[in-house]
């Protein structure tokens, strides 16, 4: 059987060649918005899936029919992390995760996901992910080069994955409310129920149970894992803390934001 872990490098960042190509990069690099269009942009694990749900929620006023009937990556295709609006009022919304649970959630996802290099330890893997060699490059790049949109492209929104999930209703709310689509009592009541942990855990649309077993191996895990927040604590040791905090402070200093997983 062919490996489904083959990278395919484009403009220096290693992407998993089974799902993406030089040419479907390359229309992705170049792909036109419309104005009406909404962006989801996130570095993996960051909380993509989850303001899919959002979203079609918003969108759909609370009414999961869509959410239940149509798979997430109907609804939201994937375009890849670059932007090329050149002007368009489309909307993006950029999820952050605080990349301590993002290198975790990578790192288990990287044992399921057959289509991404099998990862031997941790240690290794988050040496890759501190120099930005793992698939899909540098999270610092990725967030610094994003959150720098924040005042500077009119329609976007910058939201964590901390933020939605300390005060979920507060952050649909806004979401709904920068889509011009806000949700009053019941709508916003359904769309809160659909999107929680549990009730995508329990979605063959959303929670990729229905992705063949050569390309995500479900006896490895779950793709919705453990939803957490500070869950990095239970696999960080104290060395890895000491490295990570280390380059994360070189790497972020230039960055004018205050994130919400630096507030101690
Ligand atoms: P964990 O592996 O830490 O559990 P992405 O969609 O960007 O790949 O992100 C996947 C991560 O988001 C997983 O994290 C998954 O469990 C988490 N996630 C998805 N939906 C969620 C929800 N409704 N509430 C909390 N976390 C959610």
């Amino acid at each position: 059987m062919a490996r489904l872990d083959v990278t395919e490098t484009f403009h220096h960042i290693s992407f998993p060649g089974h799902i993406h190509t030089q040419d479907s990069l390359n229309y992705a690099l170049h792909f036109q918005f419309q104005d009406r269009d909404t962006v989801i942009a996130t570095y993996p694990k960051s909380g993509t899936t989850w303001m899919q749900e959002v979203v079609t929620l918003v969108k759909n006023r609370g009414d999961p029919q869509l959410s239940k009937t149509v798979p997430n990556w109907a609804r939201a295709p994937w375009l890849e992390q670059h932007y090329c609006a050149k002007g368009s009022k489309a909307k993006v919304i950029y999820v952050a995760r605080n990349p301590k649970d993002v290198v975790v959630s990578y790192y288990h996802f990287h044992k399921m996901a057959k289509f991404l290099p099998e990862p031997n330890s941790f240690d290794e893997f988050l040496d890759g992910f501190l120099e930005g060699t793992v698939s899909y490059g540098s999270w610092f790049d990725h967030v610094k080069g994003w959150t720098s949109q924040a005042g500077v492209l009119a329609h976007f929104l910058y939201i964590s994955y901390e933020e939605m999930w300390l005060d979920l209703r507060g952050s649909i709310e806004r979401i709904s409310s920068f889509l011009q689509c806000p949700l009053v009592g019941k709508e916003l009541t359904s769309a809160l129920r659909h999107c929680s942990f549990s009730s995508m855990s329990d979605n063959a649309m959303v929670n990729y149970t229905l992705i063949p077993q050569e390309i995500m191996d479900h006896s490895k895990g779950k793709f919705m894992r453990k939803g957490k927040i500070g869950d990095w604590r239970n696999t960080f040791t104290e060395e890895q803390i000491g490295c990570f905090d280390t380059v994360y402070s070189c790497q972020m200093q230039d960055c004018p934001l205050t994130f919400l997983w630096e507030c101690p």
